[in-house]
């Protein structure tokens, strides 16, 4: 039987980790050198910057989207990267969702957004494999997310790479800006992170890491009733990507799979941008 390719749970955190150097970076290559390695078919990303109204859940079916620009960027980091929409897998995503009566629909005008060019262009700087997003419901309800993962959960059997983007402990309102403003310096620690972002951060490690199967996704719905989450995320919208991953890696068949913490990088004080990989079949 094929071996199902690893799922990231990645924090692609302020706009800079674009085009500032970091761990994060450093890691976000290895994962993409290693997947192309194995010959993946395509990557399928949920992201934390497109969400649809009501009850629906949408698909990227722009055959020549554009970039939304980046603050505090050079555009030389991302300009002439060019995308890569997969319009078939695209169609197969619809496919699978509606059958789990998800109203989905295919999205012809949505541009890209940072969430997802940011990492594509870390994983694969020579190209873009081709690439299907999947929005998120901006009722951000945890089991929903966690359900769209399941589902396309099968797509890691046929060699497909998904990716949830997010953050850890992503709360802009919480993050001290100053140094970035005033220097560009995103990376600055004037003073050590505050202890719920420590704390919530922890918990993050701790459900990825040390729990498996449907027992990730117990814990990581969970998180959403942390006393901690409401300070991590002033909104949902960059946890959500940690339920998708749940759904995708955490079937009783992902019990026993290797899962680690693969590089993490603090940015503004407050905000940590930690790097998952988790359903491990052997070697990656
Ligand atoms: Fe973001």
């Amino acid at each position: 039987m094929a071996r199902l390719t690893p799922v990231h749970f990645f924090s692609h955190g302020s706009t800079m980790m674009l085009g500032e150097e970091s761990s994060s970076a450093d890691y976000w290559r290895q994962c993409g050198d290693e997947a192309l390695a194995r010959g993946i078919k395509g990557v399928v990303i949920m992201g934390a910057h497109w969400d649809c109204h009501g009850d629906q859940i949408q698909v990227s079916t722009n055959p020549k989207p554009n970039k939304s620009p980046v603050a505090y960027v050079h555009p030389s980091k991302y300009v002439s990267y060019s995308l890569n929409p997969d319009l078939p897998t695209a169609q197969r995503c619809i496919e699978l969702l509606a059958r789990e009566n998800f109203r989905v629909t295919p999205n012809p005008t949505i541009d890209w957004i940072h969430d997802v060019y940011l990492i594509l262009i870390r994983m694969f700087p020579a190209a873009c494999p081709p690439t299907t997003i999947i929005s998120l419901n901006a009722r951000y309800d945890p089991h929903y997310h966690l359900k769209v993962g399941a589902t396309l959960r099968p797509l890691r059997r046929e060699n497909y790479l998904l990716i949830g983007t997010g953050g850890a402990v992503h709360n802009l309102y919480r993050n001290r800006w100053a140094p970035m403003l005033r220097f560009r310096d995103n990376f600055a620690m004037e003073k050590a992170p505050e202890p719920w972002a420590l704390e919530f951060r922890q918990s993050v490690e701790d459900v990825l890491l040390r729990t498996e199967g449907p027992w990730l996704r117990r814990a990581m719905t969970r998180l959403m009733k942390h006393p901690q989450y409401r300070g991590a995320h002033a909104t949902d919208d960059h946890f959500m990507a940690a339920m998708f991953v749940a759904g995708a890696a955490g079937d009783w068949e992902d019990e026993g799979k290797e899962r680690m913490l693969g590089a993490e990088t603090w940015e503004l004080t407050n905000m940590c941008n930690s790097q998952f990989t988790v359903g491990v079949d052997g070697v990656v």
